[in-house]
């Protein structure tokens, strides 16, 4: 059965290695902005009958790559595919996945809502902000772990190693990594300011750190704040080291310098989001997740 990966603008790096490694050929499209912003996407394959993939990662400028994948499944469909797969290595909008203050939207359901009307028939996706959103989907959907190249890494450092959860959120997450490396694990209370976006009130460590590699578990880095004050905190009681681990950066307002300044003695993350080597920096160590991306994709076209 043929196959075609279309990619949208967000990361053709990674689109560009999932190819190679798959060998399913990248397929010709015409992505254009008007004057006024708007995206007009034209596809230039015949992909009647065919198994085909739509790559994007919903990173920074979020709306506009969200837009542009969304219009690239209409072109895809109205063709006639055989099956249509979304490829999402970073899917936002996933931490807005309920209702915190009265009021509020429901972004999550809403991306969910879009992505199925488009007609695409499977979504694959990685390290969601909180799995549970899955929930929001009627197409199925397979949810993939980011976490899985960072093992070697932990393992490599050969040190006395105790996982961090960074929030009450992310501690499903946390703990099947501690579990998957037994490791003990230690948990970050943080509490957020639900008035102001991005900025913590307060944090607690619970769980023994002393004289150990911390090494914090989280879905995205985009400030950095939540790891800087981690990293503060877990020094503070007597973490021998601060290893942060993030499956997706989408590093913002100077991000990658703080992190770089911070206390943090290393910085892992993926590829599941572009990073310009302007936004790279020293202690920043980024792992491919292309073979664990091109691993899934195989298996919906055998
Ligand atoms: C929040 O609950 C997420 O899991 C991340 O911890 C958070 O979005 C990271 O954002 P920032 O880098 O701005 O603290």
């Amino acid at each position: 059965m043929d196959s075609i990966i279309f990619s949208g603008n967000s990361n053709p790096e990674l689109t560009a290695q999932i190819t190679s490694e798959l060998k399913i050929p990248l397929g010709k499209a015409e992505i254009i902005r008007f004057a006024d912003s708007e995206c007009r996407v034209r596809i230039e394959e015949d992909v009647e009958g065919k198994n085909i993939f739509v790559i994007q990662s919903l990173s920074n400028p979020v709306d506009e790559h969200l837009m542009e994948f969304l219009l690239m499944g209409d072109a895809v469909k109205r063709g006639e595919p055989r099956k249509m797969i979304a490829v999402l290595p970073y899917h936002s909008y996933a931490r807005q996945d309920r209702i915190h203050r009265p009021g509020e939207c429901l972004s999550a359901q809403v991306v969910a809502k879009m992505i199925e009307s488009v007609g695409f028939d499977k979504l694959i996706t990685l390290e969601l902000h909180n799995e549970s959103i899955v929930g929001f989907f009627k197409i199925p959907v397979v949810h993939v772990s980011g976490l899985e190249v960072f093992r070697k890494r932990v393992t490599d450092l050969k040190e006395d190693v105790v996982i961090i959860t960074p929030d009450a959120g992310a501690l499903k997450r946390s703990q099947k990594f501690a579990e998957s490396l037994d490791l003990p694990l230690a948990l970050i209370e943080k509490k957020r300011d639900l008035e102001r976006p991005h900025k913590i009130l307060s944090m607690r460590v619970v769980g023994d750190v002393k004289n150990r590699t911390a090494v914090i578990v989280d879905d995205v880095i985009v400030t950095g704040g939540t790891l800087i004050n981690a990293a503060f905190l877990l020094k503070e009681k007597g973490a021998k080291k601060v290893i942060a681990a993030a499956t997706h950066a989408d590093f913002v307002g100077g991000a990658d310098k703080i992190l770089q300044d911070s206390p943090l003695d290393q910085v892992w993350v993926t590829d599941t989001i572009f990073i310009p080597p302007s936004k790279n920096f020293p202690k920043l160590k980024i792992s491919s997740i292309a073979s664990t991306l091109s691993g899934t994709m195989a298996k919906m076209v055998k």
